[in-house]
This record gives C-alpha cells, structure tokens and sequence, in this order.
C-alpha cells in the first residue's frame, strides 16, 4: 500500500465524541462542542478570544476583512507561502507587497520586511514555514512603533513556541487550520486567535453571513461568508486538543528520527533543527536538493517506492494567476524560487511508524 505522506493519529476520544453528537442531534455549528473548542484552544495558546471557522484560508479571509484591510493598503507577506494568505489581501483590493525568505530558517527575511515598510503598510502576514517560526520580535517592535497590524499565519505552529511564548499569541490576530495534516486536527477547520475584542467580534460576524447580532434578521450591512466549523468537527477538536502535547512530542520524534537517518546524505539541504528562539516543530520534513534535477530524480525514486511526497510551496511571484492580473512583473526572490524548485517533503504526519520512517531512509540511503 505504500506509505502515504500524511496519516492523522485518531488515537483518543474522538469517536466517543462524535457518537456524543449523533445521539444528541448537534451536529451544526449551533451545538456546544463550538465555544468549547474555542475556549480550551484559545486559552491553551494563551489568547482572550477565539473564532472556529470551517478551515485555515476561511480564517485568514476573515482576520483580513475583520482589519478592515482594503484598496490603498500594503500588507508585506512572504512569497514562499501557501497561497492562503495572499488571497483576502488581493480580493479587497490592497497590495500584496512580497519579500524574499532566509535560507536557513526557511522563513520571511525580516530585513527585507523591515526595508519594505512604508506609510501605506496597513499589515504584516507572519507565515510561519513548516516548523520554525518567524523572527518575531522585530516584527512586534517595529509593527507597535510604526501603527501596523500584525497577522500570524500559524496554521503549522500549534504548540509552537517562540522564546518560550506560545506562537499565535504575539500578533493583533492570529489564523490556524486543523487540516488532517496538523498537529491537531477537525478534519477541515480553523480558528482565528486574538486579545480585541472588536476584531472577535467583526470575525464572529464575518464568519456568519454578517448577520447583525443587535439587529433584525436577514437584514445585512456589510458582505460576509458561511465559514461556520460544525459541532461534529469542533468534537474532533476537542479530543485532539486532549492529545496536542503527545502530537508535539512526536512530530519531533519524527523530525528528529529523520535528522539522524540522513544526516550524512550528500547533495541535499535539511531543516534547522533549532534557532535561539525555537525548537523545530516539523509540521512536515523537507529537504532542499542541490539541483532540480536531483530533486526530481529523488521524487522519482519516492515514488515509484509507493513513498508519499509533496513539492515545497510554489512562490506567490511565479503564479499563472498572479501573473495574468499583472502582479508582481519583473519581481525575483532568489532564495524563495530556488526553495519552491528545489524543496520536497517526506512523509511526516502522526500516524507514520518507526518502520515506515526506516523504511524512507533506506531508500533515500
Ligand atoms: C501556512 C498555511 N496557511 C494557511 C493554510 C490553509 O489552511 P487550510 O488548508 O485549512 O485552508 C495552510 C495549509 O496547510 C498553511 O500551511
């Protein structure tokens, strides 16, 4: 069957929960399991409110619009980066400003941020890349001294911290996701994290067709979305969150395994295992080939291995659909394309074996 590139770990109780909501009816987002899972996450990560959508791009979307981010706006974000966060940014008219990314830590060049930033600069996306996060006691700095918004895109980063503070609690608003391949998991899903209360509010509204709360309804002011989490995945959150410290452990275990196996492989870059500020997390194990075609040649053998892998992020600037609307012409960021030409990941997720893990490294050996 081979070894898929991601496998959850279901292992607690989930099931139990789940039959919870079937015998009782709650099934959509109007059951209890919602602000539970939104309590107990948020408080883990150590913030006042927290907003359940029904993924991680749907809780960027509203963090975004809930900032009140539009056309004359600068949001400064990296170009290596899922598309997710780019998104809102151009869909309300605002600039998408890039900066290229460091090549050891895989993250945004915060000098680079740094320079970029103008009077038009309404925000900053922190993407936190696959492991580590962002420096970001610059960023807070220089976002506090300087009136802008700071967002962290910490969709990886659960339990992450950065100099021992929880990541997602350092931004104005903060966004994760509990896709299957996070550490903890509702299927699809996400959550927006943040200490204002006005921007809860907006992102509660925002998530809910804009319905008005003091108003009569079906009446509507302004456009929203149904980005509603329901109560059956909020159940699979709540369980998972039971486990997030044991899910932590092993991912590092996993990144740590895969470290050791390999660290005498030639031709290849692999992830920094730590920066003074963090531990590395590996939401997944990448690897940066020398050539391009040594990386293909490796995902070949991979694949006809029956072994799970994925290609690194492809860069914001290189996008068909960018390009056909004009963006970004004559922009390079050197480091980010050699990543997104060069990067591919190895099977990472909870559920993968200590045989399955071996079974990787022979064959890359
Ligand atoms: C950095 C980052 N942001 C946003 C997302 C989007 O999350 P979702 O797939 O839940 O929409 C992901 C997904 O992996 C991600 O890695």
């Amino acid at each position: 069957m081979g070894i898929p590139v991601n496998i959850p770990l279901l292992s607690g109780n989930e099931l139990e929960y789940i039959k919870n909501c079937i015998e009782t009816g709650w099934i959509s987002s109007e059951g209890p399991n919602i602000k539970e899972f939104e309590d107990n996450f948020s408080s883990y990560i150590g913030v006042e409110h927290g907003i359940a959508v029904s993924n991680g791009t749907a809780a960027l979307d509203v963090a975004i619009a809930a900032l009140e981010i539009g056309p004359g706006d600068e949001v400064i974000l990296p170009t290596f980066t899922i598309i997710s966060p780019i998104l809102q940014v151009i869909r309300s008219g605002a600039t998408p400003v890039l900066v290229d990314s460091n090549p050891i830590t895989w993250n945004m060049d915060v000098d680079q941020v740094i320079n970029k930033i103008n009077s038009k600069t309404k925000a900053i996306i922190a993407v936190h890349i696959y492991g580590l996060p962002v420096d970001l006691d610059p960023l807070v700095k220089i976002c506090k001294e300087r009136g802008i918004f700071l967002i962290e895109d910490a969709a990886e980063m659960h339990g992450q911290t950065y100099n021992g503070q929880m990541v997602g609690s350092f931004g104005d608003i903060a966004t994760f996701s509990f896709y299957p391949n996070k550490h903890i998991t509702t299927g699809e899903g996400g959550m927006v994290l943040t200490n204002n209360q006005k921007f809860a509010e907006r992102c509660r509204k925002l998530r809910n067709l804009a319905f008005e709360p003091d108003k009569p309804r079906f009446v509507h002011y302004e456009l929203g979305w149904n980005y509603r989490m329901t109560n059956l995945q909020a159940a699979l959150g709540l369980a998972q969150l039971e486990k997030i410290d044991f899910h932590i452990s092993r991912k590092r275990e996993i990144g740590n395994l895969y470290q050791e196996g390999l660290k005498e492989i030639e031709g290849f870059q692999l992830p920094l295992d730590k920066t003074d500020y963090a531990e590395n997390i590996y939401w997944i194990f990448g690897l940066i080939a020398e050539t391009k075609e040594l990386k293909d040649q490796t995902i070949e053998l991979l694949n006809k291995n029956a072994i799970g892998t994925r290609p690194f992020f492809w860069c914001m600037h290189e996008q068909p659909v960018f390009q056909k609307m004009g963006l970004f012409k004559g922009e390079n960021y050197p480091v980010a394309e050699n990543m997104s030409r060069c990067g591919f990941y190895l099977p990472s997720g909870l559920g993968i074996t200590y045989s399955e893990i071996n079974l990787v490294l022979d064959i890359l050996k």
